[in-house]
């Protein structure tokens, strides 16, 4: 039997890097998935791949920057599918910003995206995971925990995801709702590729940045997620697990 046979899994991030190789595996282990991103052409091609391959898919847009718009991706999750399991928080941005230049229009939108959007979906899911004993998982990142030069915004999203990712696996302990942090670093996505540094950077800083031989995959992170979400984690709750091919023990 697929691990995930009968479950509703809400995926969010879901139109490139690790949400979408995360919704096509759990939609491979028998997951029916929600996918949830902004970028509607994005999403639409993830949703058409899990489709071809014979997976259960329904594709939403939505913006992590509006509550509302939020509230209506958990809805619309159990209006399909009639049930949730299993909430995996993927959608993010990241920035490289001088302090003088991080203006709160871009703080508030980093904030916003990567964790009020958490916040409001883990809170809308709750009632749902309560009756099916689901889980959380929500995506930080080697930032929660390793604070860099130029990323206030990102690094405090971060260890904030953190923080409130373990708060809600206290609470919802005696419900059976388990909660778990992914924290990736260094991983080959179109987020790392698009990054770009201010000018006037002192490089010494960021030296430590990318230690490794190479960069980690989406689906090695997948994996992860697969297996935190599943049954055979059942006993893994308030975890931040790293990611990272080994960066973190290097810094
Ligand atoms: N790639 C890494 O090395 C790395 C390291 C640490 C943490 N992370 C975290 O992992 C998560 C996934 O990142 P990724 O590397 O796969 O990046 P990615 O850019 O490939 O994917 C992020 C997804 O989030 C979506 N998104 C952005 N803004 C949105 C919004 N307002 N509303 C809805 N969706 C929105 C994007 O459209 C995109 O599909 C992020 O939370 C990121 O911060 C990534």
């Amino acid at each position: 039997m697929k691990r995930y046979e009968d479950k509703v899994v809400l995926v969010t991030g879901t139109a490139s890097g690790m949400g979408k190789a995360a919704a096509i595996r759990l939609a491979e282990e028998g997951a029916k998935v929600v996918l949830g991103d902004v970028n509607e052409e994005g999403n639409q091609a993830t949703a058409a791949e899990i489709d071809a391959a014979g997976g259960v898919c329904r594709a939403v847009t939505f913006n992590a920057m509006e509550e509302e718009s939020c509230k209506a991706l958990v809805q619309s999750a159990v209006d399909t599918f009639g049930q949730l399991d299993v909430v995996v928080n993927a959608a993010g941005i990241a920035g490289f910003y001088h302090l003088e230049e991080l203006t709160s229009d871009i703080f508030n939108r980093i904030m916003n995206i990567n964790l009020n959007s958490t916040f409001i979906i883990c809170r809308e899911a709750i009632p749902h995971l309560r009756k099916t004993k689901g889980n959380i998982i929500n995506f930080a990142s080697l930032n929660a925990k390793v604070m860099t030069a130029y990323q206030t915004a990102y690094c405090a999203s971060k260890a904030a995801v953190a923080a409130i990712t373990k708060c809600m696996a206290q609470e919802f302990e005696a419900d059976g709702i388990r909660a778990n942090v992914v924290c990736p670093g260094g991983i080959a996505t179109p987020l790392v590729k698009n990054i770009r540094f201010p000018e006037n950077i002192n490089k010494r800083l960021l030296a430590n940045l990318y230690p490794l031989s190479r960069q980690g995959q989406p689906e090695e992170v997948a994996a992860l997620v697969a297996f935190l979400g599943s049954s055979e984690a059942s006993y893994i709750n308030g975890e931040d697990i790293f990611i990272d091919g080994g960066s973190r023990s290097a810094m």
